[in-house]
């Protein structure tokens, strides 16, 4: 079975590295799974209910209908000051106010990359926090926190060339392509 899998990157930055790692995905992915990419979290305004009283604004309609559309979420973010950085957690309050919430039931998974030792694992576990409140079924292992991502690929915005990282990273996906297939076969058995 393929499986549409959409790809959500918390990075603004035209050189993140974060976003480098995300357009890399597809060639390190079995082949079952078809990427896109989401727009930019950063076409979304900042978040308020009056606005959303109003009507959901457009650019955050085609972001959430992109998520609708998918299967699988990848989220690749940096992390910020130990955490999610505020404008992936705002794309990610905006669609949690739709109804039916876009999110829910999904199957994802997250990646992180930095220039620290540990690589955005405190980031991790506060974005695994929040996908729970989204009802997205996650990859548990390997996890995929890049740390010195600088000394592991081939120039800022480039691609991962660090052989270990591209084998956990080949390993991950075929977790989340495991995931899928399984979250597949119980709906279809639930709908039987
Ligand atoms: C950072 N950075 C950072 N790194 C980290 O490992 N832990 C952290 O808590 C933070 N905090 C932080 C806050 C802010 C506001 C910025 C701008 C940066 C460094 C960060 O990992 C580095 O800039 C990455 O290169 C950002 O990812 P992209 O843009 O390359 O994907």
């Amino acid at each position: 079975t393929k499986f549409n899998v959409l790809i959500i990157t918390g990075s603004l930055r035209e050189k993140s590295y974060n976003a480098a790692i995300g357009r890399q995905l597809a060639e390190l992915a079995p082949d079952n799974l078809v990427f896109s990419h989401a727009p930019s979290v950063g076409t979304l305004p900042h978040y308020n209910q009056d606005v959303q009283d109003a009507g959901f604004p457009k650019e955050v309609m085609a972001f959430a209908d992109a998520i609708s559309a998918a299967d699988g979420l990848i989220f690749v973010t940096p992390e910020y000051n130990y955490s999610v950085p505020g404008v992936l957690k705002n794309a990610i309050d905006w669609v949690s106010r739709l109804r039916p919430v876009p999110f829910d039931n999904k199957v994802g998974s997250i990646i992180s990359a930095s220039g620290g030792a540990i690589g955005g694992a405190r980031m991790q576990y506060h974005l695994r926090q929040i996908l729970v409140a989204m009802n997205i079924h996650l990859v548990n292992r390997p996890e995929i926190m890049v740390g010195t991502v600088q000394n592991k690929t081939d120039g800022e915005g480039g691609k991962i060339t660090d052989e270990t990282t591209l084998t956990f990273i080949g390993n991950h996906l075929k977790e989340l392509a495991r995931l899928l297939q399984l979250h597949h076969d119980d709906q279809s058995q639930k709908a039987a």
